[in-house]
């Protein structure tokens, strides 16, 4: 089998399969499926769902059975749940308000383990310092707000992880300038501060290595990833000192930094950064190798994105190869497929699809997507 697998490789064949994402909006009520074909190396648009609000931001169950979304429209405090039972049928259930802000919820993630809880956090508003966990019942819908929590007076939350063992939770807190890890009762569900650690710019977006021992965070302002250790006692995250630029020297033009996210087996990390700052200017994309224990081995590249990405510019590592990753933009509206190239040493885009909502120009697709399969 595995001289197969490398001698299909070496050859540069391909896996010759269909892979499908769900994509997302800023302003317009719709769920895009997205295929992407890895033989034809093409995108298309599978199904168009009318959906309840836009949902900014998406995230799927542990078994693919539900999608969870922020309200960016409608009353916009809401986190809605969907039955998926396959790319194409993806069927509205609920909507549950959590957490007291009466802000626009921003980000929302599910539990990957027993209880499968949800979690959400909203972003604008003065009372902006709060976060919400929520029931799902026995198919895995959302069905009651559990536990309204907060941060501290000046906190703006923008991205969650868990720990890979489903004990512990990590919050990004830009405005606050901080990581937050809380500690999740397994039964329940519910948190408890553990503690929070300052960072030197503002936490967009976080990821956890599968091994459990480092965290990585968006700094949105520096266009840095930061490096975490995390206590295997407390779970605690703590700063390691260690940030990495996702600009490149000769790269003067301001940017907004937008995530970080691991790759498909969680060898490597890829990170992006917003054009956002400058009209015309482009966004990057940055690849890093990590080492079995998650630190991180070698920064490979930084290279520009097609275009600034608008507020997006998300990359999303597919789920079936370290190489191929996602590129979303919200400024057009697309989606774009890029491959790793043989060396690892950058990256070249190999599919695009135009997805502008003829309903909201320049406010529709695409914030955000996941990978179904
Ligand atoms: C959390 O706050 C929301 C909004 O006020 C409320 O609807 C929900 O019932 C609260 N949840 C709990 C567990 O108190
Ligand atoms: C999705 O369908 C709506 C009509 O229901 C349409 O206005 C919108 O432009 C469609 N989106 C795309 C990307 O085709």
């Amino acid at each position: 089998m595995l001289f197969l697998y490398l001698l299909i490789h070496s050859l540069g064949l391909v896996k010759a399969a269909k892979h499908q994402l769900f994509t997302s909006t800023y302003g317009t009520p719709f769920i895009y499926t997205v295929e992407f074909d890895d033989e034809a190396n093409t995108l298309k648009l599978l199904a168009n769902t009318s959906v309840p609000a836009a949902s900014q931001w998406l995230v799927l169950s542990h078994d693919k059975k539900n999608l969870y979304g922020t309200s960016t429209t409608d009353k916009r405090t809401e986190f809605l749940s969907y039955a998926v039972t396959s790319p194409t049928s993806i069927k509205y259930k609920t909507t549950t308000v959590a957490g007291t802000c009466a802000a626009r919820t921003i980000h929302v993630d599910a539990l990957q383990v027993p209880p499968y809880t949800v979690y959400g956090v909203p972003w604008y508003g003065a009372d902006n310092n709060c976060g919400g966990v929520m029931a799902v019942d026995d198919q895995g819908v959302i069905v009651k707000s559990v536990q309204n929590y907060t941060y501290s007076p000046g906190s703006a939350l923008h991205g969650l992880a868990f720990h890979p063992e489903g004990t512990f939770m990590y919050s990004a807190d830009l405005k606050g300038k901080k990581l937050w890890t809380h500690a999740i009762d397994r039964a329940t569900g519910k948190l408890t501060l553990v503690t929070s650690d300052k960072s030197h710019g503002e936490p967009r977006h976080v990821s956890v290595h599968p091994k459990g021992k480092y965290a990585y965070a968006m700094l949105e302002d520096t266009n840095e990833v930061s490096v975490y250790s995390i206590d295997s006692t407390t779970g605690a995250a703590k700063y390691t000192g260690k940030s990495h630029s996702v600009l490149s020297s000769k790269d003067k033009t301001a940017h907004r930094a937008a995530t970080v996210r691991l790759s498909a087996s969680g060898n490597m990390l890829y990170a992006t950064t917003r054009g956002s700052r400058t009209p015309g200017a482009k966004g990057s994309v940055s690849a890093f190798t990590l080492k079995a224990d998650g630190s991180i081995a070698s920064q490979d590249f930084i290279i520009p994105t097609t275009t600034g990405g608008g507020g997006a510019n998300q990359v999303a590592p597919t789920i079936f190869d370290d190489n191929y990753f996602a590129i979303i933009d919200s400024g057009t509206g697309f989606i774009e497929m890029w491959k790793r190239n043989k060396d690892g040493a950058g990256a070249a885009v190999i599919a695009h699809l135009d997805l502008a909502d003829s309903t909201r120009p320049g406010n529709g697709c695409c914030s955000n997507a996941v990978w179904y399969s």
